[in-house]
């Protein structure tokens, strides 16, 4: 049976309360990123960056996921084949969302990571300046990927893309590699290709299909299209 390669974005938590990063009044018009998401920004000033992923920290804790979520979750249950979960988010509304196999390209705010000694754990709400290390007293970062960075799961999800019999980008703008570029990944396998989202993204032409509009709309329809044709082919 056919396996399922889904790429999401901030798009998909918006209708979650949470704030995308550059739409009007997204998270870069307000904050320089070099500030506050790159490792010579938190080297510079640890107080400011552990404020912003603590307040990022908070609200996404605060969210509820959206129909979008809840819709990939049943996707992941109910179809015959594999439904990989790629997501650039660092929220857990997929998992709160029903779903149970989700790959953290970009880290996770619930988590915190030892720069020393290179472990993790659940972050407390509010991490420190100097939050020690449980392990070896180190100093703690939050276990997010910034700019710079290599993203997490690079193999898995380069395994998963060459099996793709069908791709889907879900609420992202395409601005960011390599994600950006894991649609070509996919039609270089054959796959079919879906761009899901509220406006064309930054490489919308590289896309077979384009399903426009929010996304707690578009993905319930798109997942409930894919279910009825189970069992057709
Ligand atoms: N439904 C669907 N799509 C939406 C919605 C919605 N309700 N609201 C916004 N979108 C779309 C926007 O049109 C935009 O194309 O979601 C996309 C959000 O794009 P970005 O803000 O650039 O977020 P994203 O693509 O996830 O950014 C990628 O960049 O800063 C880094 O690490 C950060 O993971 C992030 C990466
Ligand atoms: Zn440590």
């Amino acid at each position: 049976m056919k396996t399922i390669v889904i790429l999401t974005g901030a798009g998909i938590s918006a209708e979650s309360g949470l704030d995308t990063f550059r739409d009007a009044g997204g998270i870069w018009t307000r904050y320089p990123l070099e500030d506050v998401a790159t490792p010579e920004g938190f080297a510079r000033d640890p107080d400011l960056v552990q404020g912003f992923y603590n307040a990022r920290r908070a609200k996404a804790a605060a969210a509820r996921p959206n129909p979008a979520h809840v819709a990939l979750g049943l996707l992941q249950r109910d179809w015959p084949g594999d439904v990989v979960i790629v997501t650039q988010n660092v929220d857990g509304l997929h998992e709160a969302g029903g779903a149970d196999r989700v790959i953290h390209m970009h880290g996770e705010l619930s988590r915190a990571l030892c720069s020393a000694c290179g472990h993790r754990w659940d972050a407390p709400e509010n991490m420190a300046a100097d939050e020690p290390c449980p392990q070896c007293r180190g100093s703690a970062r939050p276990d997010i990927v910034w700019f710079g960075e290599m993203p997490y799961h690079m193999d898995r999800i380069e395994k998963a893309l060459m099996r793709a019999d069908l791709f889907a980008a879900i609420g992202t703008s395409g601005q960011v590699w390599p994600a950006a570029g894991f649609v070509q990944n996919a039609r270089a396998v054959g796959a079919h290709t879906v761009e899901i989202n509220l406006e064309p993204s930054e490489v919308t032409s590289e896309f077979a299909e384009s399903r426009l509009g929010p996304a707690s709309e578009t993905v319930p329809v798109w997942v409930a299209d894919l279910l009825s044709g189970v069992g057709r082919d």
